[in-house]
């Protein structure tokens, strides 16, 4: 069997401006906004670290430093906690951080789109296959979506794509994909259709948030030019790539929240609360109450 060289880095662009969530994330960023006890952003650094990622990058922009330090020691907390033997607050603190040197921070200097965001990554990747998780996206499974994906890579080689099921009346609002044959896991990709116009969507799969790139989409990024909105994109990066390498696609079968939006925000919360027991006994059947009590104004 081929052996691929191993995926080791991922790649977190957080340097959008968060606009649909205004004014939480004006001084906030929208990856420190809490799903529970948890940031977002944590929430997507979990998964990566449980598929066996090594190096975790951050394209940060202005307003974002402190997604830095919250991957960094609290020394005064940490402290404060040993006095008082709050063990339970400490191992908390230290499950969620990275080990030391693991971490890069790098700016994209103006939000000029999610391609752009990350070209900006790509002296720290180099000549390697990376991750990419879109950190609004927080994907609630048993199996994370991208341990699944590096274990189809590993099969496969070449880029995946995760994609995971829409009604077909909803797939005017996504990227959906073309589907070809079945492989063991995935699927051969054959194409990738931005906003199909109603009735027209070649398969109800949208892409979700996760992806194994190899490294030549940086020189195809580097000259892209803008697209919809004015923006590099990254989808018009990948067709040109998949002009000369092969793209599989995975079909998630857990739980996709949009966290950068309220309603996907609102559910992640509900999702995550209810996902452990203690909580989900106290809180469903006043949940429940809320649901039938209280109509719009
Ligand atoms: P979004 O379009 O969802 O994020 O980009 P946004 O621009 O922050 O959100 P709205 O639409 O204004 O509310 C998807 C991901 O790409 C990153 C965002 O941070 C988000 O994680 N991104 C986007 C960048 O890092 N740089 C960009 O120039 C654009």
């Amino acid at each position: 069997m081929t052996e691929f060289k191993r995926v080791r880095k991922a790649v977190f662009p957080v340097a959008g401006l968060g606009t649909r969530f205004l004014p939480a994330t004006k001084a906030v960023p929208k990856e420190m906004l809490t799903v529970v006890d948890q940031p977002v952003i944590q929430h997507v650094f979990d998964e990566a670290r449980a598929a066996g990622i090594e190096h975790f990058v951050f394209v940060t922009g202005r307003n974002k430093a402190v997604i830095e330090d919250h991957f960094d020691l609290q020394v005064e907390l940490q402290h404060t906690l040993v006095e008082r033997g709050k063990t339970e607050a400490l191992k908390a603190l230290a499950d969620a951080m990275p080990e030391a040197g693991r971490t890069s921070f790098t700016r994209q200097q103006e939000p000029l789109g999610l391609g752009h965001a990350v070209w900006c990554a790509r002296d720290i990747i180099g000549d390697e296959p990376f991750a990419l998780l879109l950190p609004d996206m927080v994907m609630q499974a048993e199996t994370g979506c991208m341990s699944a994906m590096v274990e189809l890579y590993g099969r496969t080689g070449g880029n995946i794509i995760s994609t995971e099921e829409v009604p077909w009346e909803e797939t005017h609002k996504y990227g959906v994909v073309v589907k070809g044959a079945d492989v063991e896991g995935g699927f051969r990709l054959e194409g990738m259709v931005e906003k199909p116009p109603r009735g027209t969507a070649p398969s109800n799969l949208y892409i979700n948030g996760r992806y194994i790139l190899q490294p030549e989409i940086f020189d195809i990024l580097s000259k892209q030019t803008p697209g919809a909105g004015g923006e590099i994109q990254l989808t018009d990066a990948m067709l040109t790539l998949a002009g000369t390498q092969p793209f599989y696609g995975y079909t998630f079968t857990g739980r996709t929240f949009d966290c950068g939006s309220r309603e996907g925000f609102i559910k992640a919360n509900v999702a995550y609360a209810m996902w452990d027991r203690e909580m989900a006994e106290n809180l469903r059947p006043e949940l429940e109450a809320l649901l039938r009590d209280i109509k719009p104004i």
